[in-house]
């Protein structure tokens, strides 16, 4: 079967966060948005139809989970994975981003200290500092084309107040997929220490060719005793506006503490399109999936092609998984903000500012690549265009 990912979906005034966001936050009407972790390709046939199947039925109550609903995570983790996950070790969870916090209320008390890997998605910042917590930055090395973790600086956070970290896996904004090896490292670390990791996989079905992903969780019993991991087919199929995740977590008495804050929190209830578009991508999404990652990976290959030839000031670091590539810009020699209205009011493309993920990536920004290449072409065009201008009028 073939999917057609060149044709461009108009999803402009369809109540897009992505789309709708520039005209009204800025008033720029004509931008290319590339920023935000959300495709602009539609879901699976399958999704799409098991969704119009459900909303066909009219009735919208309070929905059951069904055994098949786990059963069909359990097989895809494992065939996709090589993970078997047990169903008791799983709870529906509304989203990623709420199940983190949670977990920083299950695991760790106000003053607890938090490890995170920045740069990184910017709300483990905010769920570290809402909840009252210290955050402790354990900075990514980058010898500039590829980020990796920096194990003697982490060994070094141990204290008695270090109580967890949030691992990105793979690493959003930095594309990395952590090989075995780096997981390994990080798992003895986190042992020594007793740390809870809380794993979020999102983005571990997004796992471009060559590169192979490996849960943290199946690393070691050891590892497995002491994660939460946290995945959705919200990015992999395109679906993150249906609120619908899964926490696994394999130590019984870290799940009874994860399963009181849902409980306390009254986020025991899961919602019908999310479930049915869920189950259909699990069962039925592959194909796709495949042929997605294939369009992916031409993209990366596509824009990094075009910014050596057209843009040689910018420069992409190509991800290895996940759709989120990295700009650095600092060949423009623009300080932050003047390159982030550049980008904005001039080339009217509009990426996530490098900083919003941490100070490290000063003169860089974050580009989604999950888009319709004539998208991306036509994007990558407005960059040259600007730039050339610019370079016409400062004569550098
Ligand atoms: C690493 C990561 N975690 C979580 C999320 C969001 O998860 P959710 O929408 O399930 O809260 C994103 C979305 O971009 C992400 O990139």
């Amino acid at each position: 079967m073939t999917f057609d990912f060149d044709t461009i979906l108009d999803r402009r005034r369809t109540g897009s966060y992505k789309w709708d966001f520039c005209e009204r936050a800025f008033g720029e009407k004509d931008v290319i948005p590339m920023w935000v972790a959300d495709m602009d390709f539609a879901a699976p046939p399958a999704v799409v139809a098991a969704l119009k199947a459900r909303a066909a039925h009219g009735a919208y109550g309070y929905p059951m989970i069904p055994k098949s609903f786990w059963t069909a995570l359990s097989a895809w983790l494992k065939r996709r994975q090589g993970w078997e996950a047990g169903r008791n070790e799983m709870t529906l969870i509304p989203g990623v981003v709420p199940a983190i916090n949670l977990c920083i209320n299950a695991f760790t008390r106000p003053g607890d200290k938090i490890v995170i890997q920045t740069p990184v998605y910017h709300p483990f910042y905010a769920a570290v500092e809402n909840n009252g917590r210290r955050l402790v930055r354990n900075p990514l090395s980058f010898d500039g084309g590829r980020f990796t973790m920096d194990f003697d600086h982490l060994k070094s956070l141990d204290d008695s107040r270090t109580r967890m970290i949030i691992l990105c896996s793979p690493h959003n904004p930095v594309g990395r997929v952590w090989t075995r090896e780096e997981l390994g490292r990080l798992a003895e670390i986190a042992a020594a220490g007793d740390w809870v990791v809380v794993a979020d996989e999102i983005h571990g079905d997004l796992i471009l060719p060559g590169h192979r992903f490996t849960p943290f969780a199946a690393i070691s019993n050891d590892a497995a005793a002491r994660t939460v991991t946290l995945t959705a087919p919200s990015k992999t199929f395109n679906v993150a506006g249906l609120s619908t995740a899964v926490g696994i977590i394999g130590n019984p008495r870290l799940k009874a503490l994860f399963d009181s804050q849902l409980q306390s929190a009254g986020l025991t209830m899961g919602n019908v399109f999310g479930l049915a578009a869920f189950e259909a991508a699990y069962r039925e999404g592959e194909a796709w999936l495949d042929a997605l990652l294939v369009y992916l990976a031409g993209n990366s290959e596509f824009a990094g092609r075009f910014l050596t030839e057209n843009v040689p000031k910018i420069k992409l670091i190509a991800p290895e998984g996940t759709y989120l590539g990295l700009l650095d810009c600092r060949g423009l020699s623009l300080e932050q903000a003047e390159l982030d209205r550049f980008l904005l009011r001039e080339a009217k493309v509009y990426f996530d500012p490098g900083p919003r993920f941490g100070e490290e990536l000063r003169g860089f920004q974050r580009i989604n690549l999950g888009c319709p290449r004539p998208l991306l072409r036509e994007a990558l065009e407005r960059v040259e265009r600007a730039v050339r201008a610019r370079e016409a009028r400062t004569g550098s």
